[in-house]
């Protein structure tokens, strides 16, 4: 059994800090905090996530994508077989109490969709275009960007080869980060190959058997200091010319408009990931993503799966960690026993993005402005007849599919419900006062101000009229 597999003890949880809580007995108070690197949704936080929720879903179906999920627990070697050790080492692991198999609780969702891909065998439609917004988990030292559980919206392209599927998924991140607010001056998508880096490295002189330690140094060259980084390259059997070298691909960064073959003359590409990104580059600029695009070829992602093209989306400044990232892996749902699929995709969590928009004001003047409008708050005198009607006409707005509210306050004071009202950020309220006298209501546009006496037997048509807009 791997070393990081834990056996939780039955009448207890685990924090990954590694404190245990146990059982409150009878008679003691235990106050509990969430786990480190978790989250708490109080209703304003929530808005933020369902917001971001709702453009990835968007641009996903517009893009013509099918929603999938799977379990958010999987067997262990389904990550073990080829994700890399990265996240191997950040997963967490369990066995069911007696029990004597090995799971995980998924940190990534590739595995899943490629083993659900292998098992439909030849039956996969060919292209199958599907999303999904999984939770994740990863045993990560928790830090500004990276927490232990996060939100990834994967979309993923089956049995495409060619560039115009890495080029169709490129084009649904940005339309999802679009869709947000975000433009070219925001975030930057940068793009390399895999081919690419490990004909390089090679040509440095990095032996095969190292490519993989290499990818691992480009990778993080960006969040380690340059002298880190030169006796990390030179214990990889570099000189200090190659160790030079290898920093100035690592640091090699292109406007996407810049033709490959110029970055091929710089830095000795291998011919066919020249080919494969001149061919990603039409099919970029098809879709008019070029202003959004750099080349970068200190892009090589962390996991071992990526076969081709791989790319990630940053924040223009360079002030966080990666927004997304994603690529080409020919081989993964061939390896989990199912037939020659080509595949290309990426995963973008929640977490950066959430940090960006709210860096760039994108998530309204506060975040519950981002909570769902009540179309009605329903505002009563205290008198009988009113009383008598608020619950029935509350339960028919409700059963008309407007978003209906009203105060769970003892106060029937007019001016403190209306008060009340516009906290809710409701559209209208419906007042139930003296003209229930005559057989009305008022009804106030919050937003305007504007007041109209409205018969009790018209509401039901008149305000889904009024709030769609058709009555003004
Ligand atoms: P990844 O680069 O490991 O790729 O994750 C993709 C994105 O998920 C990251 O860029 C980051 O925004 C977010 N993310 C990852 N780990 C954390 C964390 N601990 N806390 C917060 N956010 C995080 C993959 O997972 C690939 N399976 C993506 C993919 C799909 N490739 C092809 N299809």
């Amino acid at each position: 059994m791997p070393s990081m597999v834990h056996t939780l003890p039955a009448s207890s949880t685990s924090d990954p800090s590694g404190a245990v809580a146990c059982r409150p007995m009878a008679g003691t108070t235990h106050v509990f905090q969430a786990p480190k690197g978790t989250r708490d949704f109080p209703p304003d936080v929530m808005a933020v996530r369902r917001h971001i929720e709702q453009a990835w879903r968007s641009a996903s179906i517009r893009h013509g994508f099918d929603e999938i999920d799977g379990p958010t627990f999987e067997h262990l070697d389904l990550y073990t077989v080829k994700s890399g050790d990265g996240i191997v080492s950040e997963l967490f692991s369990f066995r069911r109490s007696g029990g004597d198999t090995d799971y995980a609780l998924r940190p990534e969702f590739t595995p899943t969709l490629a083993r659900m891909a292998a098992a439909k065998g030849k039956s996969l439609s060919i292209p199958t275009k599907w999303f999904a917004m999984p939770d994740l988990f990863r045993a990560e030292r928790p830090q500004k960007g990276r927490l232990r559980e996060h939100r990834q919206w994967n979309v993923d392209v089956l049995g495409v080869a060619g560039p115009e599927a890495d080029a169709e998924v490129i084009a649904v991140a940005v339309a999802g980060l679009r869709g947000l607010g975000l433009g070219p001056d925001d975030i930057r998508v940068r793009i390399s190959h895999r081919g690419a880096a490990a004909g390089m490295l090679t040509a440095l002189g990095v032996p095969a058997e190292r490519i993989a330690d290499a990818f691992a140094l480009v990778d993080r060259r960006e969040k380690i200091p340059a002298d880190a980084f030169a006796t990390q390259a030179s214990e990889l059997g570099l000189d200090a010319a190659a160790v030079r070298r290898l920093d100035d691909i690592a640091t090699c960064r292109r406007p996407a408009s810049t033709p490959p073959t110029d970055l091929a003359e710089e830095h000795n590409l291998p011919p066919d990931s020249v080919a494969d990104l001149t061919a990603l580059s039409t099919e970029l600029d098809r879709r008019g993503l070029l202003p959004f695009c750099d080349w970068d070829l200190g892009i090589v992602r962390g996991l071992a799966y990526y076969t081709g093209t791989v790319w990630e989306i940053h924040d223009a400044e360079g002030t966080f960690r990666a927004i997304a990232g994603g690529g080409r892996y020919d081989q993964l749902v061939e390896l989990f026993g199912g037939p020659t699929v080509p595949a290309c995709g990426f995963g973008m969590g929640d977490v950066v993005l959430a940090l960006l928009l709210a860096k760039r004001s994108l998530l309204g003047d506060t975040t519950a402005s981002l909570l769902p409008r009540p179309d009605v708050f329903l505002v009563s005198s205290g008198d009988e007849d009113a009383e008598a009607l608020l619950v029935p006409m509350a339960t028919s707005l409700r059963d008309l599919g407007l978003h209906t509210r009203h105060t769970w306050k003892a106060t029937r004071n007019i001016g403190k419900q209306l008060k009340e009202a516009a906290a809710n950020r409701a559209r209208t309220a419906v007042i139930l006062g003296d003209e229930l006298k005559g057989g009305a209501v008022v009804v106030k546009d919050l937003d305007s101000g504007e007041q109209h006496d409205v018969p009790l037997a018209d509401l039901p048509a008149w305000l889904p009229r009024r709030l769609a807009g058709a009555d003004r």
